[in-house]
């Protein structure tokens, strides 16, 4: 874009808006199954919108001047302590952000000797490893079991060392949406005089509306002792429209670790409770017009709908031939296999066909894709095979029989395709690829020689760029998704 030489109408503009919209996918109706959380209660974004819109010019960087932010986010931070055990807090932009400053509270709070640690099951976010990237830590990662991927006690204690300040579990873990046991971890990293933080980005939200709904959901939250802090996205299952996430402490100690302030400056105080300083208070009216809008009521009607859902979703799957549902999630996280496919990773045998009975999960999505259906794929990971993940949300009850017939039409074709056919060499390629010797425009071409149009859009074919990816080490794939991020913006 070049800056226009004269202003141009709103119109206009919403007009060019639309048309850049084009190729998103749909946010609300439930068929793209991650990414985006819908009430299928307009009333409630419409709210949202409108009350993000009144907040959209404050600034949060000075409480003083705009006390409005204060009391918004002690009703906000309050309503989230009051369902999760108590404790004080910090509204946030998201996930990463909450993760990034109960990490760095974490840091703060004990001197080590050495480099500061942090045990992190294999199945939590990423954001630990960015947090511990961005603030001088290190990761011991702690396997989970290879058929619940629920984290191990035994496995989280045996990681803990003199430098660790730090013990993660997740109410649920993302991939395949089940909680950690989150009492047996906790109480081995109290034991040992170290922190716990509980990762209920996801099931903050979440799960105590699923538990009044009938589910059966262990203790997670901040009530269960040696839990320290945790997170809580309310731009997830909370319904709030994206930038709404809560961290909270037991201890207002911990609270003040994650704050920071400055003076060393000769212009106006710092200080700040996020990692952003000037920040829009949108995200924070929007949060607690979504919470007002629906109350109690509204999120346990959201509750019993999405575990409906859940439900008839896991039991449709488990009947589709060439399927299976991977573990038995408590949560509305749903996350599916190819028969037969007992993982590993980087073994490149695709999307997981190995044994002729299963389908490539990689060529199943696209398939979904083609019929409008987003279905996420996730690559295989520490024994973890390639699997498809589906965000239940209060919407999915609605379409759930819908879904169930896209995902079977979808395992029909990708039967018939067969698994991705890999260019010859192409992984091996890849896999030896200098990077660093190459500029942004020669990695383009060299994708698109083979095949991959990395400046497309529409509807990509991804089964190649997923097996492909599969076949490969973590830190390769992480080298060649970065190359991708900066050619696509290029
Ligand atoms: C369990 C869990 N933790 C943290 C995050 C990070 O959240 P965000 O994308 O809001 O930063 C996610 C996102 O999906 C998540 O699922």
């Amino acid at each position: 874009m070049s800056l226009p030489d004269k202003g141009r109408s709103t119109e206009e503009l919403l007009a060019e808006i639309t048309r850049l919209k084009r190729e998103d996918l749909p946010v609300r109706g439930g068929k793209v199954t991650a990414y985006v959380y819908d009430t299928g209660r307009p009333e409630v974004h419409e709210a949202a919108a409108r009350a993000y819109f009144e907040m959209l010019e404050v600034n949060t960087l000075d409480p003083t001047a705009f006390p409005s932010v204060v009391e918004m986010e002690k009703q906000v931070v309050g309503a989230v302590a009051d369902l999760l055990g108590g404790g004080s807090g910090i509204f946030t932009s998201g996930g990463t952000e909450s993760i990034m400053l109960a990490v760095k509270a974490a840091r703060d709070a004990r001197k080590t000797e050495g480099r500061p640690r942090m045990a992190v099951p294999v199945t939590a976010h990423p954001a630990f490893h960015k947090a511990a990237h961005y603030l001088g830590l290190v990761v011991d990662a702690v396997p989970v079991d290879p058929v619940t991927f629920r984290a191990s006690p035994s496995d989280v204690e045996a990681a803990i060392t003199e430098d660790t300040v730090l013990v993660v579990a997740s109410a649920p873990s993302y991939p395949q949406g089940v909680i950690d046991p989150v009492a047996r971890i906790a109480g081995i990293a109290a034991a040992r005089g170290v922190p716990c933080h509980v990762d209920a980005c996801v099931g903050g939200w979440l799960l105590p509306w699923l538990r009044e709904a009938g589910a059966d959901i262990p203790p997670f939250d901040l009530s269960v002792p040696g839990v320290t802090s945790l997170s809580c996205d309310l731009h997830k299952f909370g319904y709030a429209p994206k930038g709404a996430s809560v961290v909270l402490f037991a201890d207002p100690a911990m609270r003040r670790r994650a704050y920071f302030a400055s003076a060393s400056w000769p212009g106006y105080t710092v200080i700040n409770a996020t990692v952003q300083s000037s920040k829009s208070a949108g995200p924070l009216g929007g949060a607690w017009a979504t919470l007002q809008a629906l109350g109690r009521e509204g999120y346990l009607e959201l509750g019993r709908t999405t575990l409906a859902a859940a439900r008839e979703l896991r039991a449709g799957i488990a009947k589709i031939p060439g399927l299976r549902v991977l573990s038995d999630p408590e949560s509305a996280l749903v996350a599916f296999g190819s028969d037969g496919d007992s993982g590993g990773d980087s073994g490149g045998d695709s999307g997981g066909d190995s044994d002729g009975d299963g389908v490539d999960v990689f060529v199943l999505s696209d398939e979904a894709r083609r019929r409008g259906w987003f279905l996420q794929p996730q690559l295989s990971y520490a024994g973890i095979p390639a699997n498809i993940h589906i965000t239940v949300t209060g919407v999915t009850l609605r379409g759930v029989e819908a879904m169930l017939e896209v995902i079977a039409e979808a395992v029909e074709a990708a039967r018939e395709r067969g698994p991705a056919k890999l260019p010859e060499g192409l992984v091996e390629l890849v896999a030896g690829l200098d990077l660093d010797a190459l500029d942004d425009a020669a990695f383009g071409e060299l994708a698109s020689a083979v095949g991959v149009d990395l400046g497309g859009s529409g509807q990509p074919e991804m089964a190649v760029v997923n097996a492909v990816l599969d076949a490969l080490p973590a830190d390769r794939r992480e080298a060649i998704l970065i190359r991708f991020l900066s050619v696509i913006y290029s």
